[in-house]
């Protein structure tokens, strides 16, 4: 499928298309199976369907549940990130599209995630979405996202760019506290909010759950 696009977002596609090789060449370079391990034996099922928002090539998360027998479906709008992910999860489900615009049935996912993903949206829109995936989450499932930070971005709250393997891309966020209140205020329980340091890198990494 593919989706329009406006100005703003093509050229953080562009920035992506041109990351993918990048990506191949460092793809498995850090560990995640830690938070991978404690997502999974936290949803408490062992099958049911996964959507992955900024899927990229798909590693490691649409990996991980295809390879836990979910069915799996991945939403990017870099066609070279989904070449790659047709490659290395061919078993994926994927949309191409940026991942404001597409639509799924409520209740359709078990779980879903966002990872390095969602912090290149505005801050505005970021919060829209955080409403569909409670719209799209089963009762009882869970989304893992990644969030920026003052670690990351040097700033509380922040809208602009910053330099990332030689490129300008757009991040936003808020503070902590507010993404919080904006989690709490759509309905969602929170089951944790860490901070890890991957690859020199440190966000905020939160899981959230659809009350029953
Ligand atoms: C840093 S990569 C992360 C990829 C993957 N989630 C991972 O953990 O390796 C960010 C991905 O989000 C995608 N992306 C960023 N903004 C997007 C948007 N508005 N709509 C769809 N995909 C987007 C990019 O194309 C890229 O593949």
């Amino acid at each position: 499928m593919d989706a329009t696009v406006n100005a703003r977002e093509i050229s953080l596609q562009e920035i992506y298309d041109q990351f993918a090789e990048t990506y191949e060449k460092n793809r498995g370079l850090f560990d995640m199976s830690e938070i991978l391990n404690s997502f999974y034996s936290g949803l408490g099922i062992k099958k049911g369907n996964l959507l992955d928002m900024g899927c990229g090539a798909g590693e490691p998360f649409a990996r991980f549940f295809a390879d836990h027998g979910w069915s799996v479906t991945g939403v990017d709008f870099s066609q070279r990130m989904l070449a790659l992910a047709a490659k290395y999860v061919p078993e994926m489900q994927t949309v191409r599209s940026d991942m404001r615009s597409v639509d799924f049935a409520p209740d359709e996912f078990a779980a879903i995630t966002a990872i390095y993903s969602l912090f290149h949206i505005p801050g505005k829109d970021q919060v829209a979405l955080i409403a569909k995936f409670y719209r799209w989450l089963s009762p009882g499932g869970k989304a893992l996202f990644t969030y920026a930070t003052k670690e990351y971005t040097g700033s509380a709250e922040f809208d602009g760019y910053k330099e990332f393997l030689g490129q300008k891309l757009y991040y936003s966020h808020k503070t902590p506290e507010a993404l919080y209140a904006d989690l709490k205020n759509i309905g969602f329980n929170i089951d944790s909010a860490t901070y890890r340091e991957i690859g020199g890198e440190t966000f905020l990494w939160v899981t959230i759950t659809k009350p029953l």
